[in-house]
Parts: C-alpha cells; sequence; structure tokens
C-alpha cells in the first residue's frame, strides 16, 4: 500500500485569496520554455523587474539555480528532465498559494512535461511563453561556451545538440528575442499580461 494512503490534506485558516486580497493582486505562474541562450533569464529578470516596480510580488526560478540545489540529484536524462519540470511546478504552486507571481525559467523541452506542469500549477494560473529564438540564434550567442562543448561531445544530452526540444503545441505568447531589444520583447508579455491577468 502506497504511503500517500495515510496522508491528510490539512487545511489552515489563512487562504489563498485572503493572501491575495493582502498583497492586492492575484498570483499566478508565468512558465517560460525555450533553448538556452534564448533570453529566458534576461527576460525573466526584466520581468520580475516589472512586477517589483507595480508592487507585485514575484519570484524567480531557474534551470541553473534550481539544479543547484533543490534539484541537485538529477541529470539532463528524460527522466531527470521529467523530475525536474514536476518539482519545479510543485514549487511554482506553493508559491502561487502563498500568494506570490512566480516566473519559471526551464528549458522544459518536452511538452508532456509542460502539460504536466501546467496540470500542477492549475490551468487557470499557467501561462505559458514560448521564448521562439531558433537555435541557430542561441547557438551563435554561446554566453556560457555550452554549444560548443556539446558540439565537440563534452557534454551528453544537450538541448539543440543531441536531445530534442519539442516545439510548444498553444503558448498563450510567443517571443522571438533574435532581433528585439529586451523592452521590446519584455512589452510583448506585459501587454499580455495587462490584458488578460492583470485588470484593474
Ligand atoms: S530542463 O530541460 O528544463 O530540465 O533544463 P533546465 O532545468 O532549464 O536547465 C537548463 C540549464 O542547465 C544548463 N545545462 C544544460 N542545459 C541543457 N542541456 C544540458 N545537457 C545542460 N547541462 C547544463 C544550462 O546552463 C541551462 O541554462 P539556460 O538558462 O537554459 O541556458
Amino acid at each position: 500500500m502506497s504511503v500517500t494512503n495515510y496522508l491528510f490534506q490539512q487545511n489552515y485558516s489563512v487562504s489563498r485569496k485572503d493572501r491575495e486580497d493582502l498583497n492586492g493582486h492575484i498570483a499566478f505562474t508565468v512558465w517560460f520554455s525555450g533553448f538556452s541562450g534564448s533570453g529566458k533569464s534576461t527576460l525573466a529578470a526584466a520581468l520580475d523587474q516589472w512586477f517589483f516596480n507595480r508592487q507585485i510580488r514575484s519570484y524567480i526560478t531557474d534551470g541553473d539555480n534550481t539544479r543547484m540545489h533543490l534539484n541537485r540529484d538529477l541529470d539532463f536524462s528524460r527522466e531527470g528532465r521529467k523530475e525536474n519540470i514536476r518539482r519545479v511546478a510543485e514549487v511554482a504552486r506553493l508559491f502561487n498559494d502563498a500568494g506570490v507571481v512566480v516566473i519559471s525559467s526551464f528549458i522544459s523541452p518536452f511538452e508532456e512535461d509542460r502539460i504536466s506542469a501546467k496540470s500542477i500549477v492549475g490551468p487557470e494560473n499557467y501561462i505559458e511563453v514560448y521564448i521562439a529564438t531558433p537555435l541557430e540564434t542561441c547557438i551563435q550567442r554561446d554566453a556560457k561556451g555550452l554549444y560548443a562543448k556539446a558540439q565537440k561531445g563534452e557534454i551528453s544530452d544537450f538541448t539543440g545538440i543531441n536531445s530534442p526540444y519539442e516545439i510548444p503545441v498553444n503558448p498563450d505568447i510567443i517571443v522571438d528575442t533574435t532581433d528585439r531589444s529586451i523592452e521590446t520583447s519584455l512589452e510583448i508579455i506585459t501587454s499580455w499580461l495587462l490584458e488578460n491577468k492583470l485588470q484593474p
């Protein structure tokens, strides 16, 4: 028998709605997906600052930082990535329950895992942003030098080189950062949010 048969959902007196009311805004998760070097972290930082300037409580979780701590036991195999996304989606769900807006910035290359993240966070709380910067641009940028290493065979399972990236089927927002400033890319995201999530 599974251990979950002996667990009981605990409900507390302060609700998510109470916390959202206290904060003066609703909570939700903005989920960035895209290749390494596509601009996820840069845009996540810009969006976080945009929220902060508007007194919206937000927090970024990303692949590098999470994999150094919470997910340090996971690799980049299919199973490792699946568990990575499951855990960070659970983290997003907790933050949302605490009334905080989450910016989740993960390559999240598999549609199946993104669908599962959406289901964990709750479809009504999940906004998918596909950072659609093409692989060629990301390889040219190679800010971390990882593509060069992967091409030399020094890194296995590297997304775009020897591990797949499945294009999101139904993203809410698409941003290609190739020929766009950070400001213009950010505006695509914030105008969607203002229209669909942050109405006064
Ligand atoms: S995933 O696919 O969603 O589980 O990946 P994620 O947790 O976002 O981690 C991506 C960051 O890890 C670094 N890195 C790699 N990326 C892809 N493939 C391999 N094999 C790999 N090894 C290390 C890399 O810095 C990624 O960060 P970003 O911000 O995407 O460049």
